[in-house]
């Protein structure tokens, strides 16, 4: 099997993360996958935000967690929060985003970096108290936000998961 699939087919998410900071030339090896995922009609009309500090990611997680009325919210404390917004105008920001988004975690995982998709960003992105953080992030307000991603270094190995999908081929 080459590096490729073997990455596809192990990449889990991770929920639990060490208090050890990413490497610099890592991070930006991710963010050049996420520059490399498609967009409809080439537009990257997106922008990503890396927040590496953890003051301004647990500022955050508590402005989304009073918005969403979740007492604790902590995004399971990661190292880094990377935020793909996209013109809240464009008809396929939310998939194009979600393209960079896998190839996020794909490089991620490749780079022994655990990594999980969160989603409540998307819900409360426009709830002002959230919204003035993102402005103060360089979000433009024209942007919205569908998920980010959450990364660090996982605490243990994820057991493989179950895949129950349907794949049919009619030949
Ligand atoms: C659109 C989308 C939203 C998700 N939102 C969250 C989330 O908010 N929090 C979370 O812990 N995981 C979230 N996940 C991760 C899924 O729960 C996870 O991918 C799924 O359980 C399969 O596990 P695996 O990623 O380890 O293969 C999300 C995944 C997707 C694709």
């Amino acid at each position: 099997m080459n590096a490729t699939i073997e990455t596809i087919l192990s990449r889990r998410s991770i929920r639990s993360f060490q208090d050890k900071p990413l490497k610099e030339e890592d991070l930006k090896t991710i963010m050049d996958c996420a520059l490399h995922a498609p967009s409809a009609r080439g537009l990257q009309t997106w922008k990503f935000t890396v927040i590496e500090s953890r003051e301004k990611i647990q500022e955050l997680a508590k402005a989304m967690g009073e918005a969403l009325g979740r007492a604790g919210y902590d995004m399971y404390q990661p190292q880094v929060i990377i935020i793909p917004s996209n013109e809240r105008t464009s008809p396929y920001g939310m998939e194009d985003n979600a393209c960079a988004l896998e190839n996020i975690f794909l490089a991620a995982a490749s780079l022994g970096i655990g990594s999980v998709w969160i989603n409540q960003l998307r819900d409360v992105c426009d709830e002002p108290a959230v919204r003035s953080l993102l402005r103060e992030y360089h979000i433009p307000d024209e942007h919205v936000v569908y998920g980010l991603a959450a990364l660090g270094y996982g605490n243990g190995e994820p057991a493989p998961k179950e895949r129950i999908g349907k794949v049919e081929y009619i030949r």
